[in-house]
């Protein structure tokens, strides 16, 4: 089986040369070794690192059953929650589905959409306007069980799915995933009687995508969640050795780490392939929650080319010298389309006709590389064999290990969110929740 790639080479250079990755070979090689033994900060959400070994067969089952009766009736199923139990479920889902899938009437099984990501008022009217005459089921997913987005969203969903299909035959079209004890939505779901599946309390949200958070909606989606889990566990086991050389997680940990250092502040994580534009949505929640923090960390960016070439490309190539860019290379496009040649050839094209788009793709990407290289930005590239199940189950299990790692190196504990309730004790202090009187009072001293 083939495994992703890491290359660094061209992210070497006068800012940063093998030396000066070397140098943190230790360090890094430390960094995995409190990751791997549980002895950091955080340690108490390290559930992630063993999980794709340790997911088992009848839960792998479990999750398929239930998917296939979702599928059974329903011929949209809205996946809810935010943040971590949203976007995992969300990148594989879009990297593995037809572009056009949204627009088809076809049998290939429900669609699967997705709410409680935002308070949009619009979203959720439109979102609800096209469900009226659709059967449909709802997957709601909340680690905490008491998150407000996706909250409100389940409300309204569930009491429109109660009001067209009865209370009983709603409650067998929903699905609730959430921690085994807390939480207003245990408790709801205990009390409607929702087959539920557990968040294990030591897997963090942004982590969580290959436990039933990401597996349930993907299956429901049609996609093979043992592939998927298969090329995790592959990068499991290629990410424990402490060899720099052959551990791609450290190797790419350390070299972050050292141009950060060297003062590249932003990393972008770059694609070729429009289908991989919400797993840059993942990577950047990943690697964003889990280093922003005490004042350090590198910034997360993204880009889907070559679309940003015609909008960021240019401040990339010649803006601040404070970034460098991480590439996902998909070395095969999955259907062929071959530029045709043409007579008057009045576009002037035919010195690619007969080209694979995906050439001319691969030629945008290298011409960009070399480009980027020449105007001061350090290029890591990461190449996968294609956008399949396996590949991707490699590429998230090697970017969350080298996230705990890096993280690490940092200086941080990787595996906290504290900034991220900030905003919601503000916006709780103004709606007036109760319990709150406190902050409302403060917070409305402070709009006079
Ligand atoms: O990574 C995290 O922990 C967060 O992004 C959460 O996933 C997000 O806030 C949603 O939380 P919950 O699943 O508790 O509703």
């Amino acid at each position: 089986m083939k495994t992703l790639n890491l290359d660094i080479t061209n992210a070497l250079g006068s800012t940063v040369t093998r030396a000066t990755v070397d140098a943190l070979r230790e360090e890094a090689s430390k960094a995995l070794e409190t990751v791997d033994k549980g002895t950091g900060a955080g340690n108490d959400f390290l559930g992630w690192v063993n999980l794709p070994s340790a997911l088992t067969p009848e839960l792998l089952d479990d999750i398929e059953a239930t998917a296939a009766g979702l599928r059974d009736k329903c011929e949209v199923v809205v996946s809810i929650g935010i943040g971590g139990s949203y976007l995992g479920a969300k990148a594989v889902i879009e990297a593995l589905s037809d572009s056009f899938a949204a627009y088809r009437n076809d049998n290939n099984g429900p669609k699967v959409v997705f709410a409680g990501q935002n308070i949009g008022e619009d979203y959720l009217f439109e979102l609800m306007n096209y469900l009226e005459d659709k059967k449909f089921g709802i997957i709601v997913i909340s680690k905490s069980g008491t998150t407000t987005e996706p909250a409100i969203a389940f409300r309204l969903l569930k009491e429109m799915l109660e009001r067209k299909e009865g209370k009983k035959n709603a409650a067998e079209r929903i699905v609730a995933i959430t921690d085994a004890h807390k939480g207003a939505l245990r408790k709801l779901a205990t009390e409607e009687g929702y087959k539920t599946f557990v968040i294990d309390d030591n897997v963090g949200g942004r982590f969580s995508v290959l436990t039933p958070v990401g597996l349930l909606p993907i299956a429901v989606a049609g996609y093979d969640i043992k592939a998927l889990v298969d090329g995790a566990r592959q990068m499991q086991e290629a990410t424990t050795s402490p060899d720099y050389d052959t551990n791609a997680a450290m190797l790419y940990a350390a070299t972050r780490n050292a141009l950060y250092r060297a003062g590249k502040k932003i990393e972008i994580l770059v694609n070729y392939n429009p289908k991989l534009h919400f797993f840059g949505e993942w990577w950047k929640q990943l690697y964003g929650e889990s280093e922003g923090k005490e004042h350090k960390g590198i910034f997360p960016a993204a880009v889907d080319n070559s679309t940003d070439l015609h909008s960021m490309g240019q401040w990339i190539q010649d803006g601040e010298r404070t970034i460098f860019e991480t590439v996902i290379s998909v070395e095969s496009a999955e259907h062929e389309t071959i530029i045709p040649a043409d007579n008057d050839n009045l576009d002037g094209l035919n010195y690619i006709a007969g080209k694979r788009v995906d050439q001319v793709n691969k030629m945008a990407e290298l011409g960009t590389r070399i480009a980027h290289i020449d105007g001061g930005v350090p290029n890591l590239t990461i190449t996968v064999p294609a956008l399949r199940e396996v590949y991707l189950g490699q590429l998230i299990y090697f970017f969350e290990k080298a996230c705990g790692i890096s993280g690490y190196m940092l200086g941080v504990n990787p595996f906290n969110q504290p900034g991220v309730e900030d905003y919601k004790r503000n916006m709780f202090a103004l709606l007036e929740k109760p319990g709150y009187e406190a902050q409302t009072a403060e917070i409305k001293s402070r709009l006079k």
